[in-house]
């Protein structure tokens, strides 16, 4: 069962208008939650970044948060969703093909969830990665639909045979296609600060926030692919990937090439948030 403008309806009898602005423009907005259990994870977080990003690109929410909140947890129920994912869209709504916004259109809202298990492989094994320039614009902290520039980095990390991308602007390291990127140097955990250039993950939150109880000294300061080649431990974190360990980049080990201690630290500290 998916969720379409105001009604829960099955998949097959949604009619997508080809005026959506979402098609047009990537006009629109939209967040990943993750479910444990049955349960939304780190639901009034993901909800208020979804707020946050509306009134920035000024989209208004066909609905109040709290309503929002309640048709995804109905959307879990409805679809008996243990473990997965829940994806849910607002574009600005459907008009004819013109630059400015349209005086009268409503915004459509598409929510869906999927049965997707935890990564556990890579979590546990890590993945490799290669860096890549940051050509996004100036605003990535907006969780918007415009995602070319992510899904041209994550296919050229496939190209090259590897699972990720470290983006960089002119050397500095910024975040991955679909997650934020961490390293540790010297019991130092170092990660990209939550200005314009990043999206403010969730998962980055909450494992800053782990860090910071295990008395992990904390930066939030940018570091260069150099210091990343250099880095002790690697990882990256996000909704669909959890903490992933990075254990190579451009074909160089990071660290001892496998999974580090500290890394395996903040992994088990991040199961218990929601086991
Ligand atoms: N991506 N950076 C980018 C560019 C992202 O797209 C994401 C999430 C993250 C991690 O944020 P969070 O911890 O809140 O999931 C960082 C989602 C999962 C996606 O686009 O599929």
């Amino acid at each position: 069962m998916y969720f379409y403008k105001n009604e829960f309806i099955p998949k097959t009898d949604i009619h997508l208008s080809p005026d959506d602005r979402g098609y047009y423009f990537g006009d629109g907005i939209y967040e990943v939650f993750r479910v444990y259990q049955g349960q939304l994870y780190e639901q009034d977080a993901h909800m208020q970044r979804l707020q946050r990003t509306a009134e920035e690109v000024r989209l208004t929410l066909p609905f109040t948060s709290r309503k929002i909140g309640q048709i995804l947890t109905e959307l879990v129920e409805k679809n008996k969703l243990v473990e997965g994912t829940v994806y849910v869209q607002i574009t600005r709504g459907e008009a004819p093909r013109a630059h400015p916004f349209p005086p009268q259109t409503e915004p459509v809202m598409l929510a869906y969830c999927t049965e997707v298990p935890r990564p556990v492989a890579t979590i546990h094994n890590g993945i490799k990665a290669i860096t890549f320039a940051d050509i996004r614009w100036l605003r990535c902290d907006l969780k918007t639909l415009n995602l070319l520039p992510n899904v041209m980095a994550k296919q050229a990390a496939l190209d090259h045979g590897v699972q990720e991308v470290v983006l960089h602007r002119e050397g500095t390291v910024t975040e991955c296609s679909a997650s934020n990127l961490m390293i540790i140097k010297d019991g130092v955990l170092y990660t990209h600060p939550a200005n314009h250039l990043i999206l403010h993950g969730i998962t980055r939150a909450v494992v800053l926030r782990l860090a910071r109880a295990l008395e992990m000294p904390v930066k939030e300061e940018a570091f260069t692919t150099e210091q990343l080649a250099g880095a002790d431990e690697a990882f990256i974190t996000g909704t669909t990937v959890e903490i992933t360990p990075i254990l190579e980049v451009d074909g160089h080990s990071i660290g001892t090439g496998i999974p580090g201690p500290l890394t395996r630290r903040l992994q088990d500290e991040f199961v218990r948030t929601f086991a």
